[in-house]
């Protein structure tokens, strides 16, 4: 019965199995343990002393809430205990080199979604483990395919952590009862097509055409191009969108846009695309930034941003289809006399 099968033991059996394996596991569990405290915390909502209150602004210039600095102090203080070379966090301006002799790098979202705290919608934890390099400058220098492990954790009607140690993906649950985190599903597959996208629709008018294109298409549903009626949806936090399509298939799209500051869309290589590329095409789906894998990339600054489009294999490679052999632009798309999308 896969309920049996614990984290700690997962891990444990991943540790004698792999070089860097225990380092990899004692980081896997450290952030584990951290984030029962944090989904305690998230789940307190406005009776805790801290709250979804914006209190400034991350180096990265985001609304930086008090939530994202505490999740941020409890997975320091809980990774803090373990050997590792260097790690990041988008609430931290700068890298922190710690033990030269260690052999990982550890990279996270303290708190992805934190924008939901306050409206009580799932957030999240998102993690990424690179093997130590000789120049611990480039820690974080090092292309999406170098990583040893990924994840992220869901803080929502489940307390749920996402896992890929680079042989398929799992899913643990946390176990309130038993306080410990069981395997619910192992070896998760996006399905190759889905009819479900998810996009900030508010933003149709600074998009590129592939991605006006590719919206438009899904929106013209069985009367179009797709001959199939799509379904949307938006969380606005990333962790649920891809615990959604890790469920059941969808294509997610966060791409660059004309808005100033969005020229290479929102989200971050390091500490959130990378590690949801990983466990994306570890589940047989497609990470890419339309025109490259997003795998392939190596970040040349911390914070610098990526467009994101992963989901189900058909949908992105659609997308990246429509990047490289655009449609021929059309005076009047095809909403346009039925004015639901303007110009
Ligand atoms: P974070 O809270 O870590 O800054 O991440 C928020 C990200 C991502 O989770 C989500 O998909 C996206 O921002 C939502 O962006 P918009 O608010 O622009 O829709
Ligand atoms: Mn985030
Ligand atoms: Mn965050």
């Amino acid at each position: 019965m896969i309920r049996q099968l614990t984290l700690e033991k997962h891990l444990q059996r991943y540790s004698e199995t792999v070089t860097q394996g225990l380092a990899v596991a004692a980081a896997v569990d450290a952030i584990a343990v951290a984030a029962v405290e944090i989904a305690e915390l998230t789940g307190r909502g406005a009776l805790s002393e801290t709250s979804g209150l914006a209190t400034g602004r991350n180096s990265d210039g985001d609304l930086q809430r008090d939530l994202d600095v505490q999740a941020d102090a409890i997975l320091r203080r809980c990774l803090g205990k373990l050997p590792i070379a260097a790690f990041a966090s988008e609430e931290m301006r700068e890298v922190e080199i710690g033990a030269r002799e260690a052999r990982i790098c550890v990279a996270i979202d303290p708190l992805d979604g934190s924008s939901n705290i306050d409206i009580n919608m799932t957030v999240g934890t998102i993690f990424s483990i690179l093997p130590a390099p000789d120049d611990l400058d480039l820690a974080f220098a090092q292309r999406g395919t170098a990583q040893l492990a990924a994840g992220f954790v869901t803080y929502g009607p489940q307390t749920s952590l996402v896992l890929t140690l680079g042989d398929g993906v799992d899913i643990f649950t946390f176990d309130r009862a038993a306080g410990c985190f069981r395997l619910a599903r192992r070896g998760v597959r996006i399905p190759d097509t889905a009819d479900e996208f998810a996009i900030n629709a508010s933003n149709r008018r600074h998009w590129d055409p592939p991605v006006r294109a590719f919206i438009d298409e899904c929106l013209a549903g069985a009367d179009g191009p797709a001959s199939r009626d799509f379904n949307m949806r938006w969380i606005g936090s990333l962790v649920a969108e891809a615990y959604r399509i890790l469920t059941r298939g969808g294509v997610f799209l966060y791409p660059s846009d004309a808005r100033p500051g969005y020229g290479d869309g929102r989200l971050r290589l390091v500490y959130e695309a990378h590690p949801i590329a990983f466990i994306v095409e570890q589940a047989g789906g497609v990470a890419s930034t339309g025109r490259e894998r997003i795998l392939d990339l190596a970040a040349h600054s911390l914070h610098q941003r990526v467009p994101l489009i992963m989901g189900s294999s058909g949908e992105v490679r659609r997308v990246e289809q429509l990047h490289c052999d655009p449609l021929p632009a059309v005076s009047a798309p095809l909403f346009a006399q039925r004015g639901f999308f303007r110009l």
